[in-house]
């Protein structure tokens, strides 16, 4: 018997000296082990606006708290080589999946090409990338751009008498976005078929406030003959409404320039529920939840769509609710 003791000492000995030297801890038996946490590298391509926010903090607020994820974020600052070291740097570290929220749509093939090879799934979210083989991705998660900008031209046909003579300032996002590709063809698109409406001039905003409000200043030195201002982001539009207010140019409902934006964020609506911006279409940046879904999809082994488009709408002065705007959460 005091074999057996001093046998049974000697092992919890050695065995607490070993977990000491490797550093153990015991752990409950529910606890998830490094092991199991599913590692998804996120290239987020910047923080250019309120939009892109909300969308970052959807994805942070969907995996964070959650023991089976760990989200990796790099904020790429709307430079494209950032996002291709972020992504090199989530195949060294062997994450578990990548997520891109692509700058442009070209110069995506070697480096989905490098992704592919590490056998490591994708999901591009938000914008598009053009490749020439799908595959090199699992999903494409965002919106409907082209139908955004559709939705913008259909208001302002019914807005405006058929044979009137219209000026349009256009401002534009980065170039060579998803977004700024298909909200600028429905409007070239529409003006094409109308030959009583003019793009007076394309300004380049790249989706930021700051951007926005120096061109738009600029541009008003000389030219204050606007009849409606296409603006492909709620940031660009803030800032362009305060170049025109400055230049004394009055806006909105019952104004000289019609606004058309493009997010409907809680501060653009509220500008369209006070008569300031006459259209806001929605842009839904809250899509964390459906990644995660298509993430758990995968994993499971579900069939995955090629492209998944978000719910969204178009608001005016006329059919928004102070109610709404407050239940905004974005
Ligand atoms: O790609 C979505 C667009 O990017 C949003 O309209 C804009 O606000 C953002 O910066």
């Amino acid at each position: 018997m005091r074999r057996f003791f001093d046998k049974a000492l000697s092992i919890f000995l050695s065995f607490a000296f070993v977990c000491g030297m490797a550093g153990c801890s015991f752990r409950p038996a529910q606890e998830t082990s490094d092991h199991d946490v599913y590692v998804i590298g996120f290239s987020q391509l910047g923080s250019e606006s309120d939009w892109r926010i909300a969308n970052t903090k959807s994805m942070n607020d969907t995996f964070a708290n959650n023991p089976d994820y760990e989200l990796v974020m790099d904020n790429a600052r709307q430079q494209q080589e950032n996002q291709f070291a972020a992504v090199r740097r989530y195949i060294l570290e062997g994450v578990d999946f990548i997520i891109i929220a692509p700058t442009v749509e070209d110069g995506w093939q070697t480096i989905l090409t490098e992704v592919h090879d590490a056998g490591i799934p994708v999901i591009i979210m938000d914008r598009s990338v053009a490749v020439d083989d799908e595959d090199l991705y699992l999903t494409n998660i965002g919106s409907d751009f082209l139908r955004q900008g559709n939705l913008a031209v259909e208001w302002l046909e019914d807005e405006i008498p058929e044979d009137a003579e219209i000026k349009i300032l256009h401002l534009q996002g980065t170039i060579g976005a998803t977004a700024q590709i298909q909200r600028t063809k429905a409007l070239e698109d529409a003006v094409a078929k109308h030959p009583n409406w003019e793009i007076t001039s394309q300004l380049y905003g790249d989706f930021t406030e700051a951007k926005a409000y120096e061109v738009v200043t600029d541009y008003l030195i000389e030219n204050s003959d606007i009849d409606v201002l296409y603006s492909e982001n709620d940031n660009m539009t803030f800032g362009a409404m305060r170049a025109l207010d400055e230049a004394g140019i009055s806006y909105g409902n019952g104004g000289q320039v019609k606004i058309i934006t493009f997010d409907a964020t809680k501060e653009a609506l509220q500008y369209c529920h006070d008569g300031k911006i006459n259209l806001c279409v929605e842009c839904n940046p809250m899509f964390g939840p459906r990644v995660k879904e298509l993430i758990e999809n995968y994993r499971n082994g579900l069939p995955i769509p090629k492209h998944v488009y978000v719910d969204e709408s178009a608001y005016t002065t006329q059919n928004i609710t102070q109610e709404f705007v407050d239940s905004r959460e974005y």
